[in-house]
């Protein structure tokens, strides 16, 4: 049976050693002594751990990391480590090669020393690293390119905008011929549009960029439903929907940036208003659940099919549904609202069923509730 058992120990691709409960080495197979170029009278029966550890070190065997300043640490560490016999212990060889030894407690007393070449591993795990970060760098560098870009491309565009509603407006008398006007609404038009883009591009690589700061205050939840119905208002007058907006109880008002906020809120509702069926009803519904505050935002629009909820807060995403019917969009919309609520330390959900409709729901922390009583003392 033993020479069965030191058999299959030789045929075994990890180093195997077995010591006595007072560190003096049973037995050990040859990939042991192979891996740390011992040999057989250095590894006979008898020979303590730490008499090997000394004859690694004296002939550099292993290499000092950062972790062990020097070889008398090595020592210690790796002594340390034989006294507790959790975990693992890993080292890396002269010639490179990581090695990671686990030693475990054996019944009979004494312990099992078992290594195992990771070198293989560890590359990856260095390569993974590396990729990781070479990509964190290349995403910040596209991040803060588009934030220039976007930044730069405002300024001329807000002239084209100025100067094609002076000429739609007619401001300095009549034109020649009445198209004129048609064509400088739609320039205006178009301007408008590709500024909104690139104030959600602005938006989104600012917030890549790590540069999302709160401005926060006390702030009046009506007030910034009712610029939201003022924003959103005419588009749900095109859509002919209906939008519903209840605030329970009326006075509600929430410790917040009110920009991001109404960002947020603006956003839920056009999404809501724009997916809505013709005759359709949004409800936008501000209540406070538990001490917190909740904002949902329902519509019987067209849903979103189960697939695509998963990715629904990724940038530059849209559903299948809302490409097939068409439907206008960058898919920014949401990625912005995840990260202006998760800002605010807010839980974002979405629920939906294609052909149904849609609802999310915004909670914010409780911290962000401002109750009459406290602002009577403020
Ligand atoms: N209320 C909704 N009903 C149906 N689909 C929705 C709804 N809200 C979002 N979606 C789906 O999620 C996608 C992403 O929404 P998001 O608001 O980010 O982008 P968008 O509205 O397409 O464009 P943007 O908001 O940037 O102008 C949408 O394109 C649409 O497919
Ligand atoms: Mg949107």
């Amino acid at each position: 049976m033993e020479t069965v058992l030191l058999d299959a120990l030789e045929s075994i691709s990890d180093a195997f050693v077995i010591y006595d409960d007072g560190g003096y080495l049973v037995t050990c197979n040859a990939k042991f002594r192979e891996l740390y170029q011992y040999s057989e009278e250095e590894t006979a029966p008898g020979v303590h751990y730490q008499e090997l550890g000394k004859i690694d070190v004296s002939r550099g065997n292993v290499v000092i990391s950062e972790s062990c300043q020097s070889k008398e640490d090595y020592l210690d560490q790796k002594k340390e480590y034989r006294q507790r016999l959790e975990g693992s212990f890993i080292v890396q060889l002269k010639d490179k090669r990581w090695i990671k030894t686990t030693d475990r407690r054996l019944s009979s007393g004494g312990f099992v020393s078992i290594q195992r070449d990771i070198t293989e591993e560890k590359r990856n795990e260095e390569a993974l690293l590396s990729a990781k970060k070479t990509a964190e760098l290349a995403n910040r560098a596209k991040s803060e390119f588009l934030a220039n870009m976007s930044h730069e491309l405002r300024t001329p565009l807000n002239a084209i905008i100025g100067f094609s509603s002076l000429l739609s407006e007619a401001v300095y008398g009549p034109h020649s011929d009445h198209r004129y006007k048609e064509y400088a609404r739609d320039i205006e038009e178009a301007g408008s549009h590709l500024l909104n883009l690139i104030n959600e591009v602005l938006d989104l690589s600012k917030v890549e960029v790590g540069d999302i700061v709160l401005s926060e205050k006390t702030t009046d939840i009506w007030q910034i439903s009712q610029s939201c119905k003022a924003l959103t208002g005419q588009k749900a007058k095109e859509n002919k929907v209906r939008l519903n907006i209840k605030i329970d109880p009326p006075t509600l008002r929430i410790h917040a940036d009110p920009i991001k906020l109404k960002q947020i809120l603006v956003n839920l509702a056009s999404n809501a208003i724009k997916f809505s069926k013709p005759e359709g009803t949004v409800d936008i519904l501000w209540s406070l659940k538990n001490g917190k505050i909740k904002l949902t935002v329902t519509d019987h629009g067209v849903g979103i099919e189960k697939e695509f909820l998963p990715h629904i807060f990724e940038p530059f995403r849209r559903s299948q549904i809302s490409s097939v019917l068409n439907f206008e969009g960058t898919g920014l919309g949401l990625t912005l609202v995840k990260k202006f609520s998760d800002a605010h330390g807010a839980d974002l959900t979405l629920s939906s069923i294609a052909g149904e409709g849609t609802t999310v729901t915004v909670i914010f922390p409780k911290s962000r509730t401002c109750l009459d009583e406290e602002l009577l003392v403020t």
